[in-house]
């Protein structure tokens, strides 16, 4: 072999694991995903809420924008390295916060939070997480936390202290989980929280022998039963506990004045994610919050919420300075060049990932950022825009 040989082979990417080789785009990890995982888990994180309107108009507002490329222009330089709120990333885009990672995919929020750091991406550790937020945090120092603000300020002020303590330097306060919503779907599968331990969910589970002993057994070996672990300073209780429900809190009581509240507690950045309404995100303005996450839950609070990307426009038109970022079906890379031509800074990725962490660890959650980075390069060379900031609304239209 000559000597030259060696460095060109360190710079080529290892072989993708076998499972992983069939997956060329994000939706092909959920059809694996429907596969590997038990019916009520998999239902758990495909599903949403009442008739999935929300779900489903969140995808055709991708789908109702046609771009108008550029031709002949030199794209040999581009690049997607992305700043926002004065952090910089190497991809325009993130991983959403998703509670109970950790049942579909052994230490799910770990291997979500290290594939996006290794990635240079931020991962939002959900607050509804299975896997304490100090074990995310040393994993990956750059994660965000998201939180699930109880409605009651003695629980609010030391859960900000303890995300304090662990290290986070963004706090994402979700706000569009009034009370739990209607996820009728959730019911039909068999699943609930707390998980009830019936002879159909023990069926569904022996019948997934792969996610059995690699996912569940050897969460309960190495890490005993999961417990919800961020919604308070304290550890809560374990997924099949009673009580589970009166942990949420008053959230129905939150309001602005939350809001206000965490600005003075929280010296880092702090995020709001749930707006939909221009009015909402002028108010979070007006509060001093350094972004807002457009988004209506990969629709699974209310049914019928008005797609993210349809509300864009006039929510960036509304925030000013402030970075407008976007979540909700987004599963190419032009859905990403989409929201972000119309005026998103940043967008977030929800159910792809953890699909592919899922069945793929670490190495399946990487995979699939490689490929929506793929997406995004290959579509700049055809829209004719070497940098994002070459992007905006007049490449788009809506056919009729
Ligand atoms: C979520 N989402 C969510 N959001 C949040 O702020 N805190 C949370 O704990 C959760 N939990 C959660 C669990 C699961 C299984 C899913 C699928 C979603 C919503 C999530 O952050 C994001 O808004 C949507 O998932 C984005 O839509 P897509 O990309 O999944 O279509």
């Amino acid at each position: 072999m000559s000597n030259t040989a060696a460095p060109f082979a360190a710079l080529r990417p290892p072989p993708l694991p076998r499972r992983l080789r069939d997956m060329l785009s994000l939706d092909d990890f959920e059809r694996a995903a429907r596969r590997h995982l038990p019916r009520p888990i998999f239902g758990y994180i495909e599903g949403a809420t009442e008739s999935n309107s929300a779900l489903r108009h969140s995808r055709s507002a991708f789908a109702a924008h046609a771009f108008v490329p550029n031709v002949l222009v030199d794209t040999g330089e581009r690049h997607a390295r992305t700043r926002v709120m004065g952090l910089d990333f190497a991809q325009p885009f993130g991983l959403a916060p998703m509670g109970g990672s950790a049942l579909a995919a052994y230490r799910g929020d770990v291997v979500l939070a290290q594939a996006a750091e290794a990635a240079g991406l931020p991962a939002i550790l959900s607050g509804a997480s299975l896997i304490a937020m100090e074990d995310v945090a040393r994993a990956a120092p750059s994660a965000w936390f998201q939180a699930y603000l109880p409605g009651e300020e003695a629980r609010i002020v030391p859960l900000v202290e303890r995300a304090k303590r662990a290290g986070y330097g963004t706090l994402v306060l979700t706000v569009d989980v009034a009370v739990l919503p209607n996820r009728e779907n959730n019911v039909r599968t068999g699943f609930s929280m707390p998980l009830n331990p019936t002879p159909r969910l023990a069926w569904d589970c022996a019948t997934r022998p792969r996610w059995l002993l690699g996912t569940f057994g050897r969460t309960l070996l190495n890490h005993g039963m999961p417990h919800i672990e961020n919604m308070d300073a304290v550890r809560g209780v374990p997924i099949v506990s009673r009580n589970f429900v009166r942990q949420l809190g008053a959230r129905d009581r939150l309001t602005w004045a939350h809001v206000a509240l965490m600005r003075r507690l929280w010296p880092g950045k702090l995020v709001v994610k749930g707006i939909l309404a221009a009015e909402d995100a002028r108010r979070a303005a007006e509060h001093g919050v350094d972004g807002i996450i457009v988004s209506n839950h990969g629709g699974r609070q209310l049914d019928f919420a008005v797609a993210p990307l349809q509300v864009l426009p006039g929510i960036v038109a509304a925030a000013g300075d402030m970075p407008v970022m976007l979540d909700g079906g987004v599963r190419r890379g032009t859905d990403v060049l989409k929201a972000l031509a119309l005026g998103a800074a940043f967008v977030f990725v929800g159910r792809p990932m953890l699909y592919a962490a899922s069945i793929g660890g670490q190495a399946g959650v990487a995979h699939a950022i490689g490929l929506l980075a793929e997406e995004i390069r290959r579509g700049m060379a055809l829209l004719g825009t070497p940098t994002l900031s070459d992007l905006g609304p007049h490449m788009l239209v809506k056919p009729d």
